[in-house]
């Protein structure tokens, strides 16, 4: 219906071979929302200059609408060792099998989103990138793999992209313009508080929840975010932005002979070299362009030797700050300029916590779980950004810059007699606190199943008295812990869901929704290695027809992620 208008509009129009009624379709891997929000400012670019245009999660992407797809843009960012953000599992592995499509119809382009910090920097959008040539497709422009601070650089490749398809579209009078985020809009009315604009918040509470003799210093968190008109669901994750350690500060300016009062200009804007250093750069991380850059400033040869051997580099850089680097190589003879070392520093950027609370019981608050990064290294105690600034060093009262990061792919199921099994060890019991205050207020009627774990009951125990009263009161169904060193032998999670296979299974084949919150390199591996052990035993499958089963759940959004 759609080309046929077009066609109609076009007949009083002069005639141009190149006119199309095609869409431009941007699709999205994200895990942390940055994808989703360059996608949806290509999208507006797009919609400025009329262009249809139209923004998919790729976990919302059909991959049947790839072999008539005209034009697709792909925004990616890469997880763990090279892997593909869990929104883009499915599309990826469709992708690399069999049944993908030769694509000669296409015209495409991929745009990496990274951290030059990690070997496998923007593998995911290579790999995209890569495969598509390999089908058939036809680049619109080159891909780029944008690092950390991709802001400057990802709307210079959007405008360039823009410039590149305008003309294909340019007679298309009556193109549609679809601006579809489809359902990532809530009902919720937008704030005018974004991450752009972070909402300046009261912190209320600052409770550390573990023992006196735990490893851990986990901190329950609550800050208010009345008059903001922030709101937020259950899966959401809460953006921080945060103050570096004043005394590191300090430390820095001495070691690189700079006085705190000289003038910078930070992304635009002029301020002191103190207050760039405290609250507008990133001090807590270390990544490769700083060292390249501060050698260079500096003239340390021997450093600009480290910076040339990446996998040198990149083991030095591991448990070092940037404070453990100038430390390590003070400037000498060769002063740097306040300018410089502002430059050679990336731009902070804010943390995201998944959300502890659900606004059908806290209101205007917002709960976080904070595990405080606290490690000796170097001869030298360290401490998180945003986990040490939110422990340590801001007071009940004082203000935190904060915004919501939706996050439409961790999600109560919308039928409330729908089962839940939540698998949530460590801080990763934080959206589970929320789903179960959310179900309470909504006299959810299914079934709730937790499975929590950490190292010492009596140390450990995230929510405890909570927990417990929401078992005794029936709202949770079920409640495994794993207390993983109270034993000779470790126990974790995943152990407690194979002791309970059958039950696990039967949930599952009930229709039960899954998901998994938490450390993302060994946890949520192990347990997805016992879910398929699980459904290959309890329902007498094939390691494949096993896998196809998860598989199957991740498509009907059952089987959820958010690990990091
Ligand atoms: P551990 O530290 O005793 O090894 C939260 O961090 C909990 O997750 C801890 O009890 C931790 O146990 C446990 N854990 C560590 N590695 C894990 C893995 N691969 N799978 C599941 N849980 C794990």
């Amino acid at each position: 219906a759609a080309s046929a208008q077009l066609a109609g509009a076009q007949a009083g129009a002069p005639a141009t071979a190149s006119a199309t009624s095609a869409t431009l379709t941007i699709v999205y891997g994200s895990q942390t929302g940055n994808a989703r929000h360059v996608a949806e400012a290509l999208a507006s670019l797009a919609k400025a200059k009329n262009i249809a245009a139209k923004v998919v999660d790729l976990a919302d992407y059909k991959s049947s609408q790839l072999k008539n797809e005209q034009y697709l843009i792909i925004v990616t960012s890469t997880y763990g060792e090279g892997e593909p953000p869990e929104n883009a599992v499915s599309f990826y592995n469709f992708l690399f099998s069999k049944k993908a499509p030769k694509v000669p119809q296409l015209k495409f382009a991929v745009l990496g989103l990274g951290d030059t910090s990690y070997e496998f920097f923007c593998k995911t959008a290579a790999d995209f990138d890569e495969r598509l040539a390999e089908l058939g497709g036809q680049r619109l422009q080159a891909r780029a793999d944008l690092d950390v601070d991709y802001d400057a650089a990802a709307s210079s490749w959007n405008n360039a992209l823009i410039s590149v398809v305008e003309p294909e579209f340019a007679t298309a009078p009556s193109a549609q313009v679809i601006n579809w985020p489809g359902q990532a809009t809530t009902a919720a009315p937008a704030s005018q508080y974004t991450k752009q604009q972070p909402f300046a918040a009261e912190l209320y509470t600052n409770q550390k929840i573990t023992g006196r003799d735990s490893g851990k210093d986990v901190r329950h968190i609550e800050i208010s975010l009345a008059e903001s008109g922030l709101t937020y669901q259950p899966g959401d994750a809460l953006g921080v932005y945060f103050e570096n350690d004043p005394a590191i500060v300090a430390e820095l300016l001495q070691l690189t002979a700079l006085e705190g009062e000289a003038q910078v200009t930070v992304a635009n804007q002029t301020l002191s070299l103190s207050d760039a250093l405290t609250s507008q750069l990133e001090l807590t991380q270390s990544y490769p362009a700083f060292v390249e850059k501060y050698a260079a400033a500096s003239a340390n040869d021997t450093l600009q030797q480290l910076a040339a051997d990446k996998t040198a580099l990149r083991a030095y850089l591991t448990d070092r700050q940037i404070i453990d680097i100038v430390r390590d190589y003070p400037v000498s003879q060769t002063p740097i300029s306040a300018q410089q070392l502002a430059d050679a520093l990336r731009k902070q950027q804010p943390r995201l916590y998944s959300i502890a609370s659900s606004q059908a019981e806290v209101e205007d608050e917002v709960h976080l779980t904070v595990a405080v990064v606290r490690y000796d290294a170097f001869g030298q105690p360290h401490t998180g950004g945003a986990s040490g600034y939110l422990a340590d060093r801001l007071a009940e009262g004082d203000k935190v810059r904060v915004f919501v990061e939706q996050n439409n792919n961790f999600r109560l199921p919308a039928n409330d007699d729908t089962p839940v099994l939540m698998i949530g060890p460590g801080t990763g019991i934080a959206p589970f606190r929320a789903f179960l205050q959310e179900r309470d207020a909504r006299g959810a009627s299914g079934k709730n199943w937790l499975f929590f774990g950490n190292p010492h009951f009596t140390q450990d125990f995230l929510y405890q008295t909570e927990l417990q009263g929401y078992l005794k009161q029936g709202l949770l169904t079920k409640l495994d812990v794993a207390f993983s060193r109270d034993s000779a032998q470790k126990v974790y999670v995943q152990d407690k869901l194979r002791k309970h296979a059958a039950e696990v299974y039967q949930w599952l084949e009930q229709g039960a929704h899954v998901y998994i919150c938490g450390d993302a390199n060994r946890m949520a591996k192990d347990v997805h290695q016992a879910l398929l052990e699980i459904v290959q035993q309890q329902g007498s499958k094939t390691a494949e027809q096993a896998q196809q089963y998860l598989d199957e759940l991740r498509v009907a959004k059952r089987y959820q992620k958010d690990v990091y």
